[in-house]
């Protein structure tokens, strides 16, 4: 069975795939541009406790329903819970993974553009030139609509092909390589002229930059960043074998994409500081101020920097990669197994119907500026709608079904794998599950709702 759903290769396999869904351009794209908009270092201070107090009880919920159940989301909530009703909170995670692969891909596709620029000397130039190509580049109406298709039809080959053993052998290789490089970037960003300003950005908290919305936001790009509450960690976990410790490999993955974020920030910060480039410019941040990096850093080697400006886009790209096929394996796998249809025919709905959504988020950039809903772009609106609403709401949801509604036993076995690994942490993961996060994340909507 696990085989014909997914062709997922090793035990060491899928937890790789797992930790490949997780790190993504949530760390590296989301995280810095979120801390800028939000204070810097009192932003982390938050997004930190998230991940602890709400994140990592969160994938270990979604690792035991999955694993439990070893299919789909949708069938999934239903088996553990013995309830059909439930079978909707899967529903609302493949519906969520949906709209957020549709968005995600406009800002792989810029990647990809990225990476062929760089290949190609384009992004040479001083900072106003890096910050106009940016502008142009994103605003025309085709190219970014192309490559945002151009990387959801790389997805699909990927998924529809089921050649995921090929990308989770290739992850042993690159995923390290990736760290390596966030550390060499990051050492040359620090030593920029100015550097020390974004430094202390990142390190020193001003809590007074925290307004009410902040702790919502922090919450939101915890689950954005462990791929939490939009049933993805729920499906992969459905491959994991019956001895995978699930808390371990929880703490795992969320440690090592809390790194990689962090790395992330010290490589843009201190480098926006240096060059005068907005820590609060949003979306573009990533993409206006590393051109500079590679330049200015390695000035005295220009080769040096072509060429970890071609590897930090490429990486980046496989990244992504790694990432959106989780987002379509969903999916794909719901609309096989339930609507019984081909693999690849199921795979041909998501693509259709994310490619959709692609092409009109990136339209809403600039293009076609008035493709508005409530006032946001419809990029910043699919953006906000999933990170703010539909994730924390999936993982509330989650919450309350295993905490008050499937039997204390089934959780204690599906944790403990029959009480041979993590008994102790049993109880402090059940009250989490029970109290702690449903009473969060409800407070934290209160909180922005402004009823509290
Ligand atoms: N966690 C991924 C990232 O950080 C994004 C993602 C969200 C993937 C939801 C799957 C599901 O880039």
């Amino acid at each position: 069975m696990a085989n014909e759903r997914g062709n997922f290769g090793t035990k060491i396999g899928i937890i790789l795939a797992t930790a490949g869904s997780a790190v993504g351009l949530g760390n590296v794209w989301r995280f810095p541009f979120m801390t800028g908009q939000n204070g810097g270092a009192a932003f982390i201070i938050l997004y930190i406790g998230c991940i602890l107090l709400l994140g990592i009880p969160g994938m270990v919920s979604e690792f035991v329903i999955g694993r439990h159940a070893q299919s789909n989301a949708y069938r999934a909530y239903g088996k553990i819970s013995g309830k059909k009703a439930w079978r909707l909170v899967g529903i609302l995670g493949i519906l969520t993974s949906t709209v957020i692969l549709g968005f995600y891909a406009v800002v792989a596709g810029w990647c990809l553009q990225y990476l062929f620029a760089s290949v190609g000397g384009q992004l040479r130039g001083d900072a106003n030139y890096v910050t106009q190509y940016f502008q142009t580049f994103s605003t025309d109406a085709l190219k970014p609509c192309l490559w945002g298709i151009a990387f959801v039809l790389i997805t699909h080959l990927v998924v529809a092909r089921g050649v995921q053993r090929g990308i989770e052998r290739a992850s042993k290789v690159l995923m390290p390589l990736l760290l390596v490089l966030l550390v060499v970037i990051v050492v040359a960003s620090c030593l920029l002229p100015g550097a020390v300003d974004g430094i202390r950005f990142l390190l020193l908290p001003d809590f007074s930059k925290v307004t009410h919305s902040v702790l919502l936001e922090a919450l939101g790009q915890a689950f954005f960043s462990l791929s939490l509450g939009t049933a993805c960690l729920c499906t992969y976990a459905s491959y994991f074998s019956r001895d995978t410790n699930l808390l371990r490999s929880a703490m795992q993955i969320a440690l090592l994409d809390t790194i990689i974020a962090i790395l992330a920030g010290l490589m843009i910060f201190p480098a926006a500081f240096s060059v005068g480039v907005n820590p609060d410019s949003g979306p573009s941040l990533i993409f206006i101020t590393l051109p500079n990096v590679f330049q200015q850093a390695f000035s005295g080697m220009p080769v040096v920097g072509y060429v970890i400006g071609i590897l930090f886009y490429a990486l980046l790209v496989f990244a992504a990669l790694t990432s959106t096929i989780s987002m379509h394996e969903i999916g794909t796998a719901f609309f096989h197994e339930e609507l019984k249809i081909e693999r690849r025919s199921a795979a041909w709905i998501l693509t259709v119907v994310c490619s959709i959504i692609c092409v009109c988020c990136s339209l809403s950039v600039g293009a076609v500026s008035d493709l508005r809903v409530l006032g946001y772009s419809l990029m910043d609106f699919c953006d906000l709608l999933t990170a703010q609403v539909m994730l924390p709401l999936g993982a509330l949801l989650t919450s309350l079904m295993l905490g008050w509604f499937v039997s204390r036993q089934t959780l204690y076995d599906e944790l403990t794998n029959n009480g041979t690994v993590s008994r102790r942490f049993f109880r402090l993961w059940f009250f989490c599950v029970r109290f702690a996060v449903p009473l969060f994340i409800l407070l934290i909507f209160l909180h922005q709702f402004g009823v509290i």
